[in-house]
């Protein structure tokens, strides 16, 4: 029924450039506020929508404008929201985000209505997991709805792409990382839950598929991705663009591997597919409003081309 259905987060993104951050204690002028969809989660599910995957939704907003904003741009983009759940005694997440001249930003989460989706609302969605080829799923929810999650995944036998992300303080349950096909990682990610200090992405990866996970993705920038699963490791070139805005790269990067595995490719070859698509959403302001199209990404240089 479903290509991808995202069990995660979705956040009001709240943005403000500025020419540098603000110390401790010290306030600095940015631009005009803008208001847009994000949510790694939602990201994540917008991303696959976007490049034509049969999407659905299972997350949490509040009864209020900020999720209308979230709804909107999910039906927007081609998701199905039926199981996103309208929680009238929350407020909607929101990220407060500022984005730096480089493009790269800080964020602070204010989980709101996510921090309420619980292991019951997962079980309530279990048909649907069921009913998916793939489950994608990050850490803005709480742990044990994740976990509910991808348990319910692996008894139904639906794949499941899990990114670590905000990266968990302390390690990840095993049974966690063992249903992780693939675990998809950015390098701070990698290195930090591989528990070595230093060391390549290659070794990061090697470290967490000896851990359990059954394939892993280091997401690695400008430079594109590595790739670890049972033929071993490849490297996928990275695609060169002008960085506007990488708020939600990641995510981008997550929804259209997590569709395009559920469209039969291997995992080599979605990571190339899905290294476009973040390319492109970062070439743009904000997250899902930067998601492209399929069309879109034609338009975009190819791999490993310099600009
Ligand atoms: O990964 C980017 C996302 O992180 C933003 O959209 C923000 O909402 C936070 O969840
Ligand atoms: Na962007």
């Amino acid at each position: 029924m479903y290509d991808v259905l995202v069990v995660g987060s979705a956040n009001a993104d709240l943005t403000v450039r500025v020419d540098r951050r603000p110390g401790a204690g010290e306030t600095v002028l940015g631009t005009d506020l803008v208001e847009s969809a994000g949510g790694k989660g939602a990201n994540q599910a917008a991303a696959a929508a976007r490049i034509g995957g049969r999407t659905a939704l299972l997350a949490r907003v509040g009864g209020d404008a900020y999720g209308e904003l979230l709804l909107g741009a999910q039906r927007a983009a081609g998701t199905d929201v039926t199981p996103v759940i309208v929680d009238e005694t929350a407020r909607t997440g929101t990220a407060m985000i500022i984005v730096d001249p480089d493009g790269d930003n800080s964020i602070v989460v204010s989980p709101g209505a996510n921090a309420a989706l619980t292991p019951q609302d997962v079980a309530a969605a279990q048909d649907t997991i069921a009913a998916s080829a793939v489950v994608s799923l990050q850490l803005e929810i709480p742990m044990e709805s994740v976990r509910a999650a991808a348990a319910a995944a692996e008894r139904a036998g639906t794949r499941v792409v899990l990114n670590p992300s905000p990266a968990p303080t302390a390690a990840l349950a095993p049974e966690l990382l063992a249903v992780a096909d693939p675990l998809v990682v950015n390098e701070h990610e990698a290195r930090q839950l591989s528990g070595l200090t230093d060391g390549t992405p290659a070794e990061w990866a090697q470290a967490l598929r000896d851990r359990g996970a059954r394939s892993v993705v280091v997401t690695l920038g400008g430079e594109g991705a590595l790739v670890l699963d049972a033929d071993g490791v490849s490297g996928v070139p990275g695609v060169r663009v002008k960085a506007v805005d990488t708020t939600g790269a990641g995510d981008a990067f997550t929804g259209a591997l997590a569709t395009r595995l559920a469209r039969g490719d291997a995992l080599p070859e979605a990571a190339r597919f899905a290294v476009r698509v973040g390319a492109a959403a970062v070439t743009k302001p904000g997250a899902q409003p930067s998601y492209p199209t399929r069309a879109e990404l034609e338009a975009l240089a190819p791999e490993g081309s310099r600009g």
